[in-house]
């Protein structure tokens, strides 16, 4: 029998590419640059690998009638159509977990330069060249320990923001569909309203999937509740902050300043104003990138994927064979 098919939509690791093709007749797109649309590109599949955010549609899916698995390298599947995959029966994957503390150690690296002005700092000495004597007046940041921080989507990551919050002595608040109790009570961290949690966070930080709901729910109303003072922290999805209005509220000073690690679209167009804003940090969608967990995310999406190629029940599935949850 033919080895199956299966299309890999960015280089992976080669030891797992190695693994993937004694099993299967693999092709890789061959950079991490931009890919043609996976329809036109290999169909038929019997697996599909994604490792990037390109939309995987109803219609592609029409292209590979035979598809088993589509295997997403990364915990968000918002770019794939889960509900047409149900349908067909197509197993999907996603590696969850594993990419958590390394998610959350990027929040506060975001957090901590926007708060501190690391990268004014880099501009002024390295790029500018501007450091001539000791300028005490210059680079005034905002403190972090003891300052309050509100977590916007409490699950796996915004936990582990959480938990190093606390090494900052700063005062956790949390915002989340169901309440967790639990985390309360082992963190000592407080449960408050959207409302509430924006009016009095120095820092918000964002780390809920994208869903409808979520789409722009960052938008003019939220912005003008913060502090003037605040630092917002995107690290979720580009859409769940409305762009125009954070360009507004960076732009007025309703807020001080933000991070975003995702953008609307991604990669933000080169000539977007908000890329010419001082106040502002944006980082190319690194949440998970480190050498450490990209190999363990394309392992667990290799799992996934001869699971879903042989019948069986995904190691981490969101949906298994016969599309069922
Ligand atoms: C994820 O895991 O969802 C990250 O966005 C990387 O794709």
């Amino acid at each position: 029998m033919a080895n199956p098919k299966v299309f890999i939509t960015r280089p992976i690791p080669d030891s797992v590419l190695a693994q993937i093709q004694d099993e299967c007749d693999a092709e890789m797109w061959h950079t991490s640059a931009i890919l043609p649309p996976i329809a036109e590109k290999i169909p038929p599949l019997d697996g599909l690998v994604t490792y990037g955010h390109e939309p995987v549609t109803d219609e592609m899916f029409d292209t590979s009638p035979n598809l088993k698995v589509v295997s997403v390298v990364g915990v968000g599947y918002d770019h794939i159509d889960v509900d047409a995959a149900r349908e067909r029966g197509i197993a999907l994957g996603h590696t969850p977990g594993v990419l958590s503390d390394t998610t959350a150690d990027m929040t506060w690296a975001l957090l901590l330069a926007a708060a501190r002005n690391v990268v004014p700092a880099y501009n002024h000495v390295q790029v500018d060249k501007q450091w001539h004597y000791y300028d005490p007046n210059i680079l005034w940041g905002y403190d972090v320990h003891h300052a309050t921080i509100g977590i916007v989507g409490m699950g796996r990551i915004g936990y582990s923001v959480a938990k190093r919050a606390l090494g900052f002595n700063m005062k956790v608040l949390y915002n989340k569909r169901n309440r967790r109790r639990d985390w309360e009570a082992e963190l000592g961290i407080e449960y408050a309203e959207l409302e509430h949690l924006l009016k009095v966070s120095d820092f918000v930080t964002l780390h809920v999937p994208l869903t409808e709901e979520t789409t722009h729910m960052i938008s003019k109303a939220e912005l003008e509740l913060m502090k003037p003072t605040a630092i917002l922290v995107n690290i979720a999805r580009g859409p769940v902050v409305d762009h125009d209005a954070l360009y507004e509220a960076l732009t007025e000073g309703q807020i001080a300043g933000a991070a975003l690690d995702v953008t609307e679209p991604e990669p933000i167009n080169t000539d977007h104003p908000l890329l010419g804003l001082n106040n502002l940090l944006i980082a190319p969608h690194l949440g998970s990138t480190t050498i450490q967990t990209r190999m363990k995310m394309a392992t667990m999406a290799m799992e996934n994927l001869f699971a879903g190629l042989k019948g069986e029940r995904l190691p981490y599935g969101v949906l298994h064979p016969g599309g069922v949850s």
